[in-house]
């Protein structure tokens, strides 16, 4: 199987959506990442019928919550047959734990079990919140490799890091684990509000299992293309 680009579908409402979708080529060699925004308006109901259509889903609700109702959230959502969803990995291994059990008990028979990835220290937390705010002694990359081991134990398939963490969390974590990686700016495209970038070959030298990208695909002059040539370069 190639290696997914998942293009983050950052849009309010499935109309917006609509307008992009014919222009990413064929659903079954198209990867999409659907968080909050689209998902708190347009719901499980359009999940269901872009999985239907043969799209591949990335539900990043980043589930963060006690283990009981993390463990009845992650059974719903298994039934919308995505590809993967996120939890919090500072939840704990309980709660992690308990989105995998979830994710398994609620799979219809003949799915697959969506893949459980684990977020971090988000990329927005700076060294002195993490000091200052979360109390955390460790510096930062510590923190991330201690939180993916954590995650890993607990029964995650993978995490969520910036491409510049991967080769670190690679090497201490191995290869049975899953990278996937945003932060991904081809050569010549803006970086917008993204500080620390690769482009998709970088992400891969680097060892990313999957990236996702928004903006360099979503308002490219022609988005089939951009995307095309992004996935060309990641494979
Ligand atoms: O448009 P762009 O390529 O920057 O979009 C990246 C996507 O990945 C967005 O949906 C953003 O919310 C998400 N993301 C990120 N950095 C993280 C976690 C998620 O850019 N650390």
């Amino acid at each position: 199987m190639e290696k997914a680009v998942f293009v983050a579908l950052d849009y309010a409402n499935e109309q917006e959506v609509a307008q992009l979708l014919p222009k990413l080529g064929a659903a079954q060699e198209t990867y999409l990442k659907i968080g909050m925004e689209l998902f708190y308006h347009s719901g499980s109901t359009l999940v269901k019928k872009l999985s239907e259509q043969g799209y591949h889903i990335f539900l990043d609700l980043k589930l963060h919550d006690i283990p009981n109702t993390v463990y009845h959230a992650a059974k719903q959502l298994a039934k919308l047959n995505v590809f993967c969803i996120t939890i919090h990995a500072l939840g704990g291994s309980e709660m992690i734990k308990a989105a995998k059990d979830g994710l398994i008990a609620g799979t219809p028979a003949g799915q697959s079990v969506p893949k459980l990835l684990a977020v971090t220290e988000l990329t927005s937390i700076s060294d002195s919140i993490l000091q200052d705010e979360q109390n955390c002694q460790l510096p930062m990359n510590e923190q991330v490799v201690s939180l993916a081991q954590t995650a890993q134990k607990a029964g995650a398939d993978g995490v969520i890091c910036s491409p510049l963490e991967v080769e670190n969390l690679r090497s201490q974590i191995g290869s049975d684990f899953l990278y996937v990686t945003p932060g991904i700016r081809p050569a010549q495209t803006s970086n917008g509000d993204q500080k620390r970038v690769a482009t998709p070959k970088e992400a891969k030298e680097y060892g990313a299992s999957a990236i996702v990208v928004g903006r360099p695909i979503t308002q490219a002059a022609n988005p089939q293309m951009a995307y095309q040539a992004i996935k060309k370069e990641f494979n």
